[in-house]
């Protein structure tokens, strides 16, 4: 495990730590250090991370496989970055971690290979407040098999789901495609309540862990969720997607696949080579995070790697609630600035540090390139949550300005996104 300095101070998570480890946040533009304030679309990776991906194409960059050395030591990097990954998301086999090139791509092909089972008259169940990667490849699927597709629709607050809506589900449903954790406006759904109604159905449940898998600690055996999506670039690793699936799932599952390839999990859902020196790098950044977990974990915690990512995410997570107040704040006293999703107090714990706002007189590109100009990153559009962008009536003024704070972004950012924002 990386060796690391104190990442913990008396007051929690210490943040000046933290970003030691990150050697992109020490950039500067115009003299000024760049707040990265754009982590939904994308997190910088530590030097653990970094160095493992440069280590792994110096010395063992080879396909896997073969009787060679460099192939070899492919070989247990794999077989170990999936049993990390199962430790990361509570899986209890490395053959249920599948990785692939994105969230998306993986998405479309289990759409597709739970497809054949599709009947006329199934229905398929998506969201009105989900990514467009977890709705696209099911109205594809159900299209092409005849089957329905229902809609969980937002509540009354436009900024959470109406779980009520679960009586759409009936035993005509076969999948239920939600998010975890909406990347538009950081909410958090209560998805045991959506796997509770699935499952009396007989439906299998595919979550869009995506924009949680940043922010909090995922175990896929108390979400009891069938299939759960992420994408490592979000979590502070290289661009790569990671499916967990339900072993027996995942071995009924017709996958398409080439015939040389075996039959035997993982391998059947990972098709063509994989990103090897990406996969090196997300095993540097588990590293990072355990190091981190270490710091902040108790000694029951700190005995293996599960525990120890169990505790990175959950002090992250007790990080980001400080963060998410302050910045719910700061952002209240900017004249003009309307916020969407959950903005009370009470309701932190029900969201991410993920906000969303228009601002009177301003297109969002136009506060996006305000802030660019104050070596700010921030995100404006729809960000692909494309029928919630619609049913705030925001599509066509731009969508959103979206300001996503991760555990390396500091209230001293924040402040200076307030005074930027004042500058308009
Ligand atoms: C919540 C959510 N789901 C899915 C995706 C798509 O992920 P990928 O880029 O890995 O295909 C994103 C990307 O922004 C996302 O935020």
């Amino acid at each position: 495990m990386l060796a690391m300095t104190s990442i913990r101070d008396r007051r929690g998570l210490d943040v000046a730590a933290v970003r030691d480890h990150f050697p992109a946040l020490s950039r500067t533009l115009d003299g000024r250090t760049v707040a990265f304030l754009d982590g939904p679309g994308g997190t910088q990776v530590p030097r653990a991370c970094i160095a493992a991906m440069t280590a792994y194409l110096e010395r063992s960059n080879a396909n896997h496989g073969g009787a060679f050395t460099a192939s070899v030591e492919t070989d247990a990097l794999l077989d170990e970055v999936h049993a990390a990954g199962a430790d990361f998301l509570g899986a209890h086999d490395p053959a249920e971690i599948a990785f692939g090139p994105n969230m998306t791509t993986i998405t479309f092909s289990i759409s597709r290979a739970l497809g054949r089972d599709l009947r006329p008259g199934d229905e398929v169940v998506v969201t009105r407040l989900d990514h467009d990667a977890n709705v696209a490849p099911w109205l594809a699927v159900a299209e092409d098999r005849g089957a329905s597709v229902r809609w969980l629709e937002l509540a009354e607050d436009r900024a959470t789901l109406d779980l009520d809506g679960l009586d759409v589900l009936s035993p005509r449903t076969k999948v239920v495609a939600v998010g975890l954790a909406s990347n538009a406006l950081g909410t958090v759904t209560d998805v045991g309540r959506v796997v509770d109604a699935a499952h009396a159905v007989g439906a299998i449940v595919y979550v869009d862990a995506v924009h949680a898998a940043p922010h909090l600690p995922i175990d896929v055996s108390l979400l009891r969720a069938d299939l759960l999506v992420t994408s490592p670039y979000k979590f502070f690793a290289p661009h790569l997607g990671m499916l967990y699936g339900r072993r027996d799932l995942l071995e009924k599952l017709a996958a398409y696949r080439v015939r040389p390839a075996g039959a035997e999990l993982p391998g059947k859902l990972e098709v063509g080579t994989q990103n090897h020196e990406a996969l090196a790098g997300l095993l540097g950044t588990f590293g990072y995070l355990e190091a981190l977990g270490s710091a902040y974990g108790d000694v029951a915690d700190r005995s293996d790697r599960r525990g120890r990512l169990r505790a990175a995410m959950s002090a992250i997570h007790a990080y980001e609630r400080g963060m998410s107040l302050a910045t719910l704040e700061r952002l209240a006293s900017v004249p003009g600035l309307q916020m969407h999703g959950v903005v009370d107090a009470a309701g932190v714990e029900e969201r991410v540090p993920t906000f969303s706002f228009t601002l009177a007189g301003h297109r969002p590109r136009e506060i996006a390139e305000h802030l660019a100009s104050c070596a700010i990153s921030a995100w404006d559009g729809d960000f692909y949550a494309w029928e919630l962008v619609r049913a705030l009536g925001l599509e066509e003024d731009g969508g959103l300005l979206r300001i996503g704070l991760v555990h390396y972004n500091t209230l001293e950012e924040v402040d200076r996104l307030h005074d930027a924002l004042m500058e308009l």
